[in-house]
């Protein structure tokens, strides 16, 4: 049950896997190594220190294995909840596999379960992210779209529901914010200077009439009719975003699903976190807390206006009324933390599979949510998304399915017939097109009732 084409590894040479592989992921750690080590100097109980020191002695092995290229161990025992999935997978698929030989995606999330598990297996540090500091780094860097977006939204709207500023043309719009704010995740941008950073979050309409073109795959207007259609006939009617980046992406997915309440096109948002930290920046409920206290408490913006920071309070606390109302609702399954593909989600993962089949749309966000929908593998960009999500589509139950994502790794699929003409000229013309960010994919796949 897999698909036709090779999966990429960190020794293709030609891939970003080995500039990720090689480097990248080294040069991650060394900055989690980083933050532990100041962590380390902070902390003045001796016990508390002695664990620490640990976690980070086994960091540094994991260094060692890391850019030695180690055959992948098995994962210890730490009670998580997916340690048999695993090492299962490893058994099964990868026995004798090193970081270089193994396929590019289980290697990378190998290496971030192994980071996990420095911390897990100790007695203080069980939940310490090294990752945390970073993530909250980044929103307060973004504040002009921040307050951009704030000003707009703060105050409960009623879109009209048709001419211009009507529901359609803020949905096509809110689609771009939700997907544009994939672009800036830390993993790839660590060292941007803030004028970059501003330039790629601008949400104006112009900006974003732009940036349209910039889409290669884009659904949107079929993505509007299908939840539109539903509202006529279903209720309750539940949208599911598998969520990717903390911080500004997570602020403009809650932007972005606050309409879909307000508009009715929803009446339930169910949202999908890692349970410890992920591929750098990716959501835990750590940080979905923090974001969501920040912006009412907290004073990470201390350059901005008092009827700003009005808006961005505004906004949180309809925020938090939507949970305590169950209209938004937090979940973490351990399977979003393993090493598989989205392709054996419905063997690995039943209850989970069944549990997304409900949804009447499934927003998958970001690149590594794409890679794991579309197994990672030299598919052709002429190759449609239904085709290339396997049994995420076909299988029976399988919901509607949205992918958002800028693109910033090597797969890309669904740029329709002459696809692979259009990724032949932009390598081209434009080398590093595929991991920039610059480009995206809006791409649905249409459920198969069960
Ligand atoms: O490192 C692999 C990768 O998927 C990159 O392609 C990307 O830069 C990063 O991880 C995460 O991207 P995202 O947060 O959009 O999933
Ligand atoms: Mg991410």
């Amino acid at each position: 049950n897999n698909p036709p084409w090779p999966a990429y590894r960190g020794y293709h040479e030609y891939s970003f896997a080995h500039a990720t592989m090689q480097s990248r992921l080294p040069t991650i750690l060394g900055k989690a190594i980083d933050d532990a080590t100041r962590t380390l100097n902070e902390v003045s109980e001796e016990e508390r220190v002695v664990d620490l020191a640990e976690c980070i002695e086994r960091m540094q092995d994991l260094m060692e294995d890391l850019s030695g290229n180690a055959e992948l161990r098995l994962i210890v025992d730490d009670g998580e909840a997916d340690v048999v999935t695993w090492n299962t997978e490893i058994v099964k698929f990868f026995r004798g596999k090193d970081f270089m030989n193994a396929p590019w995606l289980f290697a990378e999330a190998y290496k971030y379960r192994r980071l996990h598990e420095c911390f897990s297996v100790s007695k203080f540090w069980k939940d310490y992210d090294v990752f945390y500091r970073q993530k909250n780094d980044t929103f307060s860097r973004s504040s002009q779209a921040v307050f951009e977006l704030a000003s707009r939204f703060a105050k409960p709207y009623r879109p009209s529901r048709g001419g211009p500023g009507g529901e359609r043309e803020m949905f096509l719009e809110l689609t771009q914010v939700c997907l544009w704010g994939n672009s800036t995740d830390l993993s790839l941008l660590i060292n941007m200077t803030e004028e970059q950073i501003r330039s790629l979050q601008s949400t104006g309409g112009e900006h974003l009439a732009s940036t349209e073109q910039n889409i290669l795959g884009n659904d949107m207007e079929r993505i509007w009719d299908t939840i539109q259609a539903n509202r006529a006939k279903k209720d309750p009617r539940r949208i599911d975003f598998v969520l990717d980046n903390a911080g500004f992406e997570l602020y403009c997915d809650f932007v972005y699903a606050d309409f879909l309440i307000q508009s009715g096109l929803a009446t339930q948002v169910r949202f999908h976190g890692k349970r410890y930290p992920w591929f750098v920046s990716d959501v835990t409920k750590k940080d979905w807390d923090w974001l969501l206290n920040n912006m009412c408490y907290g004073n990470l913006f201390t350059n901005a206006s008092p009827a700003e920071l009005q808006a961005l309070r505004m906004l949180a606390q309809r925020w938090k009324q939507y949970e305590r109302d169950g209209k938004w609702i937090y979940e973490q399954h351990p399977f979003w933390c393993t090493g598989y593909t989205y392709w054996d989600m419905h063997s690995v993962a039943p209850d989970l599979f069944l549990h997304l089949s409900r949804s009447d749309l499934v927003l998958f966000k970001g690149d590594l949510n794409h890679r794991k929908l579309t197994y990672d593998c030299a598919a052709p960009a002429s190759t449609p998304f239904e085709q290339a999500i396997g049994p995420m589509s076909n299988a029976s139950g399988a919901p509607n399915i949205v992918s958002l994502r800028t693109i910033k790794s090597d797969v890309v699929v669904g740029l329709g017939r002459d696809g692979d003409e259009i990724a032949k000229r932009l390598d081209n013309q434009e080398p590093g097109w595929k991991i920039s960010g610059k480009y995206a994919v809006v791409l649905l796949s249409e459920g198969r009732p069960g």
